[in-house]
């Protein structure tokens, strides 16, 4: 019977049958298993994975009711032949549409590998106690709470996120200008709706976070990527090269991905030349909470005496990114239009799920969290961080990043072929220089330790980097 690579990883979110069935669904994708090839036999495979047989019967179960099994009773189990007509060779296999979009950087569904970038602890997430939250909520709900929902958001979270803000990130605001959305992507798809215009130049950074810069592409603008050094993004370029831009999108508490800080010279730069050419800043300020030295930096809005600048956050760093929820705070003279394209476009977001998240807020719950998480993720960051300086030496040399959920390790070599390979073996590291569009950066590897959960774990996955490394 043929070896399929399943790596399951028993740390993992996703239950053990879940990651069987994607591995097959995968292996047939790929051409590895053939229609009409029979799969191993339950209780063989049980017995090689260490699992359960009730494991393997579920994935198998879930495999054949969507047609990629076919059961044949004392024949065994194969690849419906059915599959034939449809297969491809692997040569031949299109790239999926999110492959096309950003190949191989962004994880779209649940399928989870080890380094994955962009995704919290999700072992550290109260479960219990959200429950508990959610499930008091639902047993609350009066008949109101069951008609449509506000398209801005449920009014007491859109509160709570005001107070926040004001105490965490030094922003101003009154709860009218904050607009609760389907996480960052939902705030930057309603900046596009409002404010954007056809043929628009955009300032974004480069490298850059990949999902930003192909929304507001897909949305009309025109791109203008500007380099990014120690200082963050060089606001001088992009004085020079489209100073009549209408956006920056920018990351200036910890840019995306190589976490520098945006330098406050720049960031006056920026503010000063938004207010000059009447432009509009986006801040993304998706994982600023994270900082493990020294004191999280004021958010560049609360700098904005001339109202120019949307600030997004996200509950997907914090929380858990299928939650779906973010905020998008608007400068005052904007929130009659925001409001319109709210009503117009957004069907808003679950009234039930605001409701709890904004118990979980005000209950103190969410400031406990977040305590507690930094604290993880420095522990977590220094065990990967080891076990990879153990296995590797100076052939990956770190960054000394002061936060986020990712470490940077420089390599010698070709860090996308690095990459191509380590996503080959179910890795999910990064090669910083796919983030780039013009820039290149000196060859990197990017690590989330994020669910590295213990020593063992830190070690078994840095001898798997050691050996995707080792090939010429
Ligand atoms: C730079 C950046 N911005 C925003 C986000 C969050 O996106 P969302 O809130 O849509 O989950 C991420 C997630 O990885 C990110 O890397």
């Amino acid at each position: 019977m043929k070896t399929l690579g399943l790596n399951l990883d028993p740390t993992l979110a996703l239950p053990i049958y879940r990651q069987l069935y994607e591995r097959f669904r995968e292996a047939i994708a790929r051409g590895t298993l053939r229609p009409g090839e029979r799969v191993p036999p339950v209780r063989g495979l049980a017995s090689e994975l260490g699992v359960a047989r009730g494991t393997v019967e579920l994935a198998y179960q879930l495999l054949t009711s969507e047609g990629y099994l076919q059961a044949r009773g004392p024949a065994g189990t194969v690849v419906s032949p059915q599959l034939a007509e449809r297969a491809a060779t692997p040569a031949q296999r299109p790239a999926s549409v999110a492959e096309q979009v950003h190949p191989g950087l962004i994880a779209h569904g649940p399928q989870i590998r080890p380094f994955q970038l962009g995704l919290p602890a999700l072992d550290a997430f109260p479960r219990a106690l959200w429950a508990r939250l959610a499930a008091r909520r639902l047993r609350q709900l009066s008949p109101a709470g069951l008609a449509y929902p506000d398209p801005c958001g449920h009014a007491p979270l859109r509160q709570a996120i005001a107070g926040y803000l004001g105490v965490s990130r030094g922003i101003t605001c009154d709860p009218a200008q904050v607009f609760i959305c389907a996480s960052y992507q939902g705030a930057l798809d309603m900046i596009s709706r409002t404010l954007l215009r056809l043929g628009d130049k955009v300032w974004h950074e480069d490298p850059g976070y990949p999902r930003s810069r192909e929304l507001m592409r897909a949305a009309g603008a025109k791109l203008v990527p500007l380099p990014v050094d120690a200082d963050g993004l060089r606001v001088m370029d992009g004085l020079e090269r489209a100073a009549d831009a209408r956006f920056a999108a920018v990351t200036p508490s910890q840019q995306s991905p190589t976490g520098v800080a945006l330098s406050l010279p720049r960031r006056l730069a920026l503010l000063d030349w938004a207010a000059d050419a009447g432009s509009w800043i986006i801040e993304d300020d998706y994982d600023s909470e994270y900082r493990y030295s020294g004191f999280p930096l004021p958010a560049l809005k609360s700098l904005d005496r001339q109202g120019r600048v949307l600030y997004t956050g996200t509950f997907s760093k914090v929380l858990f990114p299928s939650l779906r929820l973010g905020y998008l705070v608007v400068p005052e003279s904007q929130v009659d239009g925001f409001v319109r394209s709210f009503q117009t476009f957004s069907s808003g977001c679950s009234e039930l799920l605001q409701a709890t998240l904004c118990d979980f807020f005000v209950e103190g719950h969410f400031a406990r969290h977040l305590k507690r998480t930094r604290s993880l993720y420095a522990a977590r960051r220094q065990l990967l961080r080891s076990a990879l300086e153990e296995q590797l030496g100076d052939r990956l040399k770190f960054a000394d990043l002061p936060g986020g959920l990712h470490l940077i390790g420089r390599v010698d070599g070709d860090d996308r072929a690095i990459a191509q390979r380590a996503h080959a073996n179910g890795l999910g590291l990064q090669a910083l220089n796919a983030w780039c569009v013009e820039a290149r950066h000196e060859p990197a590897l990017m690590l989330s330790f994020t669910n590295v959960v213990d020593e063992e774990m830190a070690t078994r996955l840095a001898e798997r980097v050691a050996k995707v490394m080792e090939r010429p």
